[in-house]
């Protein structure tokens, strides 16, 4: 992946949601007459619920570039022929399917892909079995594939425990009016992704059947019969979920069209959680935008919106402080484990996470962020989550980026959408800002940058490195923060191939390792700064902008600059570097001064060393010079790209 370097913003077409879709096209197949869907989702999960219908029976009509349906329906109970049903790798079609067949005649096997085998089956297994249901795994218990010796259902009252998946629940419920005497379903547990539920008997309700909530955990349906309708399915809102990260990850501003507050989908839910972070969030009508601003921290119960976990998670890496996702320890039994497979893929790209019995803990530091192979584990949500990463961290790598079919082909496709270029952007200053740490590397980048791209090159710390040997010079105490202050306003730095303090060469001297002991108090002076930002603008500015290394230029002195960067490396690394500079000091004392001026640099009161908005923060510890230059020249070249 190539990092965006700036904002990423723009409006976003989803596709159709998943739940919403497959709910809808089990209804129309259950409903009399004809149905017509719009806004359909076709994707592998959706497939595998079509083609599920279509071997009952059930005649479509399909129009994939309108993304429409038309569904002829069964107009009641299925007939079943021996056949073997896949349901791929979808959760939703195998789960809602298994107690519709049960309500109609006839053998049949359910079955899918070795992902879905894997998956739990057994408390709807157990619930049909109370039903009278004649049912045989015939691999693993609890387990696909199912053979099915279905004779009808009388129904009554079944319970279910729903503390692993709300799909037994809303599988039940919609088999429910087919049973002879309707069904009362008592759910036991704690449930989750509650809002699935809910989703269920809103879209049994447009095929006009009444679902009644007794009380909190009791669902009584009347036998009845499913009628058809026209619906409109809604984009699908986990998959927002990513653009909504892509827009706090990048501080830039998404859109999301066709989703708003009134949504059936409890995914939507994420966005509040991304608005108690700090985004800034506008709710319109039919229309979805989320701003970028800081990511703060927090603790986040998502037992009924799970599927956006992993990408809190991967927002979670950006954030300035802790990120506790709770309520999710159910995610282990989705596509893979996701709190293990998050957990290692992140851990991979440098971010301290924690794996809890009931989620995710996220403990951030942007300094330690890099690039890594990602493991996707056929699991389409670490493919879209992780992506996220690659956002602002170069080097990333997804594999196997196919798996996002299972519910969004065209995903990167849209994310790319998302990616800013410069003659889009108002404002913007033809700079590229490097901030870094001492050690970095960015000085012979940010040359090594400026010559291959043929733009100027600028270096801010030789300024106060200047003004330190200045007051050396003039016997000015370096405490002394009026006098220093008075001194760079007075002194003139010229700062061109050798270094000049008022004509004099000082360019060996703002090395030394006397200045490298001044400079952060120079540096932490905030006086001189209000001298030294100006002037650097101005130079920058004078020569039609370039490449600008520093502390702060992406945060204070340009932070509209066209590309930032935050160029970081281990800290064993970057002493190891500086030592091999200079001998004058020992690797451990190099290290030691390292350490110490990290600390001065990143939490001074005035213009702290922090990772610009939207940075790309690019760790060079396993790299070359080389390597670190051609990836920054490719993502400037890509920005600036027609
Ligand atoms: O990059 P360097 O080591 O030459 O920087 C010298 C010092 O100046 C270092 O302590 C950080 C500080 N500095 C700064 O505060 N702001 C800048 N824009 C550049 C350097």
């Amino acid at each position: 992946m190539t990092p965006f370097g700036a904002a990423g913003t723009g409006s976003v077409q989803v596709p159709g949601s998943k739940s919403h879709t497959n709910r809808a096209l089990l209804c129309a197949a259950l409903a009399e007459g004809t149905s017509r869907l719009s806004g359909v989702l076709f994707a592998d999960d959706t497939k595998a619920m079509l083609g599920a219908i279509k071997s009952l029976g059930v005649e479509v009509e399909e129009n994939p570039s309108e993304l429409t349906l038309e569904i002829t329906g069964l107009g009641g109970r299925p007939r079943l022929n021996e056949s073997v049903i896949d349901c791929r790798s979808s959760g939703t079609t195998s789960r809602f399917l298994l107690p519709v067949l049960a309500t109609g005649h006839g053998p049949a096997t359910l079955d899918g892909s070795q992902q879905l085998r894997s998956r739990p089956f057994a408390e709807q297994i157990a619930a049909l079995r109370s039903l009278g249901c004649s049912l045989e795994e015939t691999a693993a218990q609890g387990g696909l594939p199912i053979k099915i010796q279905a004779d009808g259902l009388a129904g009554g009252e079944v319970e279910i425990t729903a503390d692993t998946s709300s799909q037994f629940v809303s599988g039940l419920l919609m088999a429910a009016p087919l049973c002879d005497e309707g069904l009362t379903l008592k759910l036991l547990g704690t449930p989750v992704s509650r809002p699935y539920i809910d989703m269920t008997i809103e879209v049994m309700r447009d095929f006009g059947i009444e679902v009644t909530n007794l009380d909190e955990s009791t669902y009584v349906v009347p036998p009845s019969g499913y009628r058809a309708t026209a619906l409109e399915i809604e984009p699908d809102a986990t998959a927002a979920s990513y653009f909504f990260g892509a827009a706090v990850i990048t501080q830039g501003k998404v859109r999301v069209d066709g989703l708003d507050e009134r949504s059936i989908q409890g995914d939507i839910q994420f966005v509040s959680v991304l608005e108690d972070l700090g985004a800034k969030v506008t709710w319109g009508d039919r229309f979805i935008e989320v701003e970028g601003d800081h990511i703060g921290g927090g603790s986040f119960d998502l037992r009924h919106f799970s599927d956006t976990a992993q990408t809190l998670a991967a927002v979670a890496a950006f954030a300035d402080s802790e990120v506790e996702i709770t309520g999710i320890g159910f995610i282990r039994a989705k596509e893979t484990n996701r709190l293990t497979a998050m957990t290692t893929e992140l851990s991979k790209c440098g971010v301290e996470i924690i794996e809890k019995p009931d989620g995710l803990l996220v403990r951030p530091n942007k300094w330690l962020l890099r690039g890594a192979t990602i493991n996707t584990y056929d699991d389409h949500r670490m493919a879209m989550s992780m992506s996220l990463l690659g956002l602002r961290v170069p080097r990333m790598e997804v594999l196997d980026p196919d798996c996002v079919n299972k519910t969004f082909p065209e995903f990167f496709d849209r994310l790319e959408e998302l990616r800013p270029r410069a003659q889009e952007r108002s404002g913007v200053t033809s700079v590229i800002a490097i901030d870094g740490p001492a050690g970095s590397g960015k000085s012979t980048v940010a040359q090594r940058l400026a010559a291959e791209l043929h733009l100027p090159h600028f270096d801010t710390g030789a300024m106060y490195r200047a003004v330190a040997v200045a007051a050396v010079r003039a016997g000015v105490d370096i405490e002394d923060a009026d006098a220093v202050t008075k001194l760079a306003r007075e002194t003139n730095i010229e700062i061109h191939e050798r270094i000049l303090i008022d004509g004099v060469d000082a360019t060996e001297d703002i090395r030394s390792a006397d200045a490298n002991q001044m400079v952060s108090v120079v540096a932490a002076n905030t006086q001189v700064r209000q001298v030294l930002v100006p002037r650097q603008r101005e130079w920058a500015t004078s020569l039609g902008g370039g490449v600008m290394e520093g502390r702060d230029i992406g945060t204070e002195v340009f932070p509209d600059a066209l590309l930032k960067v935050f160029l970081t490396a281990d800290l064993s690394i970057r002493a190891e570097r500086r030592f091999n500079e200079s001998s004058e000091q020992t690797l451990e004392s190099v290290l030691e001064d390292l350490k110490r001026r990290d600390q001065i640099d990143s939490t001074r009161q005035d213009s702290p060393l922090l990772v610009a908005p939207g940075a790309i923060i690019f760790d060079s510890s396993g790299l070359s010079i080389e390597d670190v230059v051609s990836d920054l020249a490719t993502i400037f070249r890509g920005l600036v790209a027609g």
